[in-house]
């Protein structure tokens, strides 16, 4: 028997009022596959996110997790989904603990599961602890504890790392790296961080005002991006303004203040000498120049003109 993809998505449409938050997307994840949803504020991640998880109901098109829909099989999806809302409200005055019980009661859980999930997100230790005197951190943690409460086989998760310092998130990070490696879960995470993206997921999907623009590897994206590498460079002087290059193929861009500019090339070494040789003729000095890969950043701001933290 063919197993069916643990989620499939098409032709999916949401509106609000006169705002088209979806337009039609598509795309299908396979079991135990990390995917990351990256795009800009308003893109419609979380739209899409709850239509997955139930929350929603798609005005067209259709979803099938484990080759079940919500209309027909709501009480099996609740089984095999974990979900972490973009924003959680937890019951500030119950301990971490009392939190994680009440959880497990709405799933006829095992008392021994709210440590089990404890232990799974290093919350061990507050266990005894106020929810309202949780660190951000450990607040993202806990709702990470609530997600997996049901031992889920997919993970829906909702910007978990966002507004958390650089050692939190990795830490986050962590932790579902390592459930990836020992449960074989399969997540879809939204995000605005590259990194994070990049980090943990081999499948990429970005979206931009309602429409996917791309999905793939970032090796894939960077493929279809026609050239792989970059030359960022900054010019020192008057130079600067009105500065262009004679060949168009480098796909010149500037960013506002024409401080940093940056041609992207298919390969450097046998790119850079005729850079730096127009340089020269144009007798323009170099301030800074850096060579490098091209990132999910580059591939997002040649396909939307912004940079996604905008
Ligand atoms: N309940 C709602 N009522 C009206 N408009 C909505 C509603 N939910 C979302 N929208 C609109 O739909 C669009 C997509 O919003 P959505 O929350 O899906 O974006 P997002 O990609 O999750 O953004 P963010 O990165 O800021 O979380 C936005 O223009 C938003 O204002
Ligand atoms: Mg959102």
């Amino acid at each position: 028997m063919v197993t069916p993809p643990a989620i499939s998505v098409n032709n999916v449409v949401k509106s609000f009022k006169d705002v088209k938050a979806v337009k039609g997307v598509s795309f299908t994840i396979k079991k135990g596959e990390y995917c990351a949803l990256l795009g800009p504020n308003g893109a419609g991640k979380t739209t899409l996110m709850e239509m997955i998880e139930g929350i929603q109901i798609p005005d067209q098109g259709e979803i099938v997790i484990n080759g079940l829909t919500w209309k027909s099989s709501e009480r099996e999806l609740h089984r095999i989904l974990g979900i972490s809302l973009q924003e959680t409200h937890f019951f500030d005055k119950l301990k971490v603990r009392e939190t994680l019980d009440l959880f497990s009661s709405f799933y006829d859980l095992e008392p021994e599961r709210g440590n089990e999930v404890l232990k799974l997100v290093n919350l061990e230790e507050k266990h005894n602890a106020l929810v309202k005197n949780l660190s951000g951190g450990q607040r993202q943690r806990l709702s990470l504890a609530i997600a997996l409460i049901n031992r889920p086989e997919i993970l829906l998760l909702d910007e978990p790392t966002t507004g958390l310092d650089p050692t939190a998130r990795r830490e986050v990070w962590e932790i579902l790296f390592r459930l990836k490696k020992e449960h074989n879960i399969t997540m879809i995470l939204t995000t605005h961080y590259m990194e994070e993206a990049d980090y943990l997921c081999e499948r990429i999907i970005i979206m931009d005002k309602g429409n996917i623009l791309a999905d793939g590897t970032v090796d894939e994206l960077v493929a279809r991006n026609n050239g792989a590498e970059i030359i960022e460079f900054s010019i020192e002087g008057e130079a600067a303004n009105g500065f262009t290059l004679s060949d168009e193929k480098y796909n010149l861009v500037g960013d506002d203040k024409n401080e940093k500019w940056k041609i992207t090339v298919d390969d450097i070494v046998s790119n850079l000498p005729a850079f730096l040789e127009e340089m020269k003729q144009k007798d323009i000095k170099i301030k800074s120049l850096e060579c490098r890969k091209m990132t999910l950043d580059d591939i997002f701001i040649s396909m939307t003109g912004r940079r996604l933290d905008e």
